[in-house]
């Protein structure tokens, strides 16, 4: 979780949906379990030395000659211990593809009922079901016919170790006899607990192997930033900014803006113009590949990360909520006054929304409850804005949402106190009425940056979305 958390978002945002929670939830068990597997190897170990230290003494050819058996026989098991390992991995390998398939329908629930696909829904899971549970044999018939086999060979030598002692001692020295059969005894039975669990450590290990795969893949270089904390993020000057995904083709080129305090800009282009991905830029998410963002005078990766945290806030296309009440929504963990929480509210005209709920702010649920779309987003802008943002970027807020949701949001955004630099990114123009200034993006390009009026007149697209929304 420390590596999802403080890794970088590149990394992150490219992992399947339940591909965490698989880790979490079943690799982590089997994580902790290890440490007390790997605890008995170790104490099976001293056992064996002990006993086998203390039969040295008694008897040292015999011992030896035992010792060499031991090792044959567990060099025999080589080959079985490899299989194992082979099992594991797949067991672990395999459960985290289900637990990506298993949230997939859990994220499909709708198509999958509306397209009466249960039936392949299910198929398809239960073939992932299918070849954990056949790891999970393999591995489990690997566990306990190791130690089985173990035991019997372990067994047949210590008849052959018998006759050696018998043959290494004179008749008279019985005791000696005794001693070291006592101490054989006892030595097998540290070495079936070796073995037992080794076997462990190789289920479990693999788990491990997985977990720290992951975590080693998500700490992969966070973006760095600087200390500084400037007394204005404003303007943010775009200078000749690129960005490239895969390193070869660029998704934005050249792109030089200023963005001033105080402006209502809306950021508009046909989809995979790179809209989202300007965003992610603004965000500090990802780092340009070309071209540098100055904010105010102080580069933007130069600004401290809760300095940048508390000026620049984001409204997301979907709003997720999290289990709690509607103030622990709002608030997002940061532990913000509720004097904020309340402001950030009814700058979200949810006021009135509010007022019906039994324990207002404090009632728990907004989660499950019948919020609907528009009551959820501007829940969402109310989080954004409790922080009292100088920066606001909304990225399609209101794409999911129905004309008279839409218009509320639209009424916040306009009402927003003054003196913030607001960016939307917006498919329909109703969303962007009382903007000042439309960017329109076309193919990771600025095509025009002007007034909606100037706009219009220049930009087939745009005249396209205010002709759509008439
Ligand atoms: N995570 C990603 N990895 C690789 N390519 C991406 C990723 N996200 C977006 N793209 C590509 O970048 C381009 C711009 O995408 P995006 O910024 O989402 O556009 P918009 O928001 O304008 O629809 C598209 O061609 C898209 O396929
Ligand atoms: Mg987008």
């Amino acid at each position: 979780m420390t590596a999802y958390l403080q890794g970088s978002y590149v990394a992150r945002s490219s992992r399947p949906a339940g591909d965490l929670n698989a880790v979490m939830v079943s690799h982590a068990r089997f994580t902790g379990d290890l440490a007390n597997s790997f605890t008995l190897v170790v104490t099976s170990i001293c056992g064996l030395l002990a006993f086998g230290g203390s039969s040295l003494v008694v008897n040292p050819l015999a011992t030896l000659g035992i010792a060499v058996i031991g090792m044959v026989v567990l060099a025999i098991m080589r080959p079985l211990r490899a299989r194992s390992h082979s099992a594991a991995r797949s067991l672990a390998d395999s459960s985290r593809v289900l637990g990506q398939e298993v949230s997939e329908v859990e994220l499909l629930q709708r198509e999958i009922e509306l397209f009466q696909v249960k039936d392949q829904a299910f198929s398809r899971v239960s073939l992932q079901i299918r070849s954990v549970v056949n790891s999970l044999r393999r591995i489990r018939f690997l566990t306990t016919a190791t130690p089985q086999l173990f035991q019997t060979a372990m067994l047949a030598a210590a008849v052959v170790s018998l006759l050696l002692i018998v043959e290494s001692v004179d008749g008279s020295d019985l005791a000696s006899v005794g001693a070291v059969v006592l101490l054989l005894i006892r030595s097998m039975s540290a070495a079936q607990q070796y073995v037992n669990a080794n076997q462990r450590v190789i289920e479990q290990g693999s788990y491990a192997e997985a977990t720290n795969e992951l975590i080693h893949t998500l700490s992969a270089s966070p973006i760095a930033f600087g200390d500084e904390r400037p007394d204005s993020v404003t303007p943010v000057r775009l200078q000749d900014l690129d960005f490239s995904y895969d390193g070869e083709s660029n998704v934005l080129s050249g792109v030089d803006l200023e963005l001033r305090d105080g402006e209502l800009i809306g950021v508009v282009g046909p989809s995979g113009a790179g809209k989202s991905t300007l965003v992610e830029l603004l965000l500090r998410l990802r780092q340009p590949t070309g071209g540098r963002i100055v904010g105010g005078t102080t580069d933007w990766h130069e600004i401290d990360a809760s300095e940048f945290a508390e000026r620049v806030a984001f409204v997301p296309q979907q709003a997720v909520l999290i289990t709690g009440t509607v103030a622990e929504n709002v608030d997002l963990f940061r532990g913000l006054p509720e004097a904020r929480i309340m402001r950030a509210l009814k700058e979200s005209h949810l006021e009135a929304d509010i007022a019906e709920l039994p324990d207002g702010i404090h009632t728990a649920g907004p989660r499950r409850q019948g919020t609907v779309g528009g009551q959820r987003q501007r829940l969402t802008i109310a989080r954004a804005l409790a922080g009292d943002p100088e920066i606001l970027v909304l990225d399609e807020p209101t794409s999911a949402l129905d004309a008279v949701s839409e218009a509320t949001i639209r009424q916040t955004i306009e009402e927003l106190p003054t003196g913030r630099l607001v960016i939307v990114v917006a498919h329909r123009y109703s969303t962007l009425r009382s903007c000042s200034r439309i960017i329109v993006l076309a193919k990771g390009r600025v095509e025009v940056d002007a007034t909606p009026q100037e706009v219009a007149a220049r930009s087939d697209f745009f005249r396209k979305m205010v002709n759509e929304d008439a």
